[in-house]
């Protein structure tokens, strides 16, 4: 593995799962891994999960971890080639870049979308600038259109889920379900989780979602998809809850509808499910005290998983350029 910024990165989904759930076992296994090298993470976002979990993973490996605020503590940055750059950005990543891939021997970005041109954000251009002219492995740690560490942690924790209860030998069914909330938040997680599920293969995969927030089709594809949640939760073993803003018309609020948050009424629709959502979460919007506070609720679980998948992938990413 070179850089870790979708799916597309990953040869082998199951092996990586499984190397994240042997380091779980075993923290310190690769503890010489790292040994004498530097992991830059740069946020351009905030984070609680992604900068600690990832630290941690990086700790764990015996690399050293630096973390730099880009968006409060650096410069502003430039991104389009040929630019006149008579404006705010200050630097051009074109020189960014490359210096910081001579500090650092792996470099992990945080960087949202702007949600107001869909065709900038869906691009890429920060990863893609950033793979272009830093010269050493790229890591997303959550980028304008997915969230690779993320999906992979809920494919880790789906397989955890699974070997407990005891029924890793059927396919599950799983409920990608959207949910209210206050702001219009970027598709990454979604379009992530639906690109991940997809490309796993062993789940009986359904979205569900009010009608005109469909997702871009390239991430979605292969799932069934219905704007009747009810019927969507029917037999669910696996509820992930996430609101997204529209991609359509980019980056709207169209509906706020509270009758689309997941409560216990809801949750009684599934097969005993377990409930799932990424973190941060707006309780009493997106899903009830009553679901996140239950036996049901594996958020913690969830959230804690973070360090193993990242430890997963950057052990690979060690590995393969030593
Ligand atoms: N789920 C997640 O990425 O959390 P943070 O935004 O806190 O990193």
């Amino acid at each position: 593995m070179r850089n870790f910024i979708s799916v597309k990165d990953v040869s082998n989904i199951n092996e990586l799962v499984a190397k994240a759930l042997s380091y779980k076992a075993n923290p310190f296994a690769d503890k010489a891994l790292g040994s004498g090298k530097r992991i830059g993470l740069l946020f351009l976002n905030p984070s609680l999960r992604t900068r600690l979990s990832t630290q941690v993973a990086a700790q764990n490996l015996g690399l050293e971890p630096i973390v730099f605020n880009v968006d409060k503590d650096g410069w502003a940055l430039e991104f389009e080639d040929g630019a006149i750059m008579s404006g705010n950005t200050v630097e051009h990543v074109k020189d960014a870049a490359p210096i910081l891939g001579n500090y650092f021997d792996i470099l992990c970005i945080r960087a949202f979308p702007t949600l107001r041109n869909k065709e900038e954000d869906y691009s890429e251009e920060v990863m893609h600038s950033f793979i272009k002219y830093a010269g050493v492995p790229i890591v997303s740690l959550e980028s304008a259109t997915l969230h690779p560490l993320q999906s992979l942690t809920d494919i880790i924790t789906i397989k955890e889920s699974q070997i407990k209860s005891k029924i890793e030998n059927r396919r599950p069914k799983i409920v990608l379900t959207w949910a209210p909330h206050i702001k219009p938040l970027p598709q990454c997680v979604p379009n992530s989780f639906a690109e991940w599920i997809n490309a796993w293969g062993e789940a009986d995969f359904v979205i569900t979602h009010p009608e005109d927030y469909e997702l871009d089709e390239k991430f979605t594809e292969g799932a069934t998809i219905t704007t009747n949640q009810d019927e969507a939760l029917k037999n669910a073993d696996f509820v992930y809850v996430k609101n997204w803003s529209t991609y359509t018309d980019y980056g709207r609020i169209y509906t706020n509808d509270p009758a689309w948050m997941l409560n216990a009424k809801k949750m009684a629709l599934t097969n005993n499910a377990k409930a799932m959502h990424c973190l941060p979460v707006r309780r009493n919007v997106e899903l009830s005290d009553e679901v996140l506070d239950s036996e049901n609720s594996i958020v913690t679980q969830q959230a804690s998983n973070r360090v193993w998948a990242a430890q997963a992938v950057l052990s690979n990413i060690l590995k393969s350029n030593s």
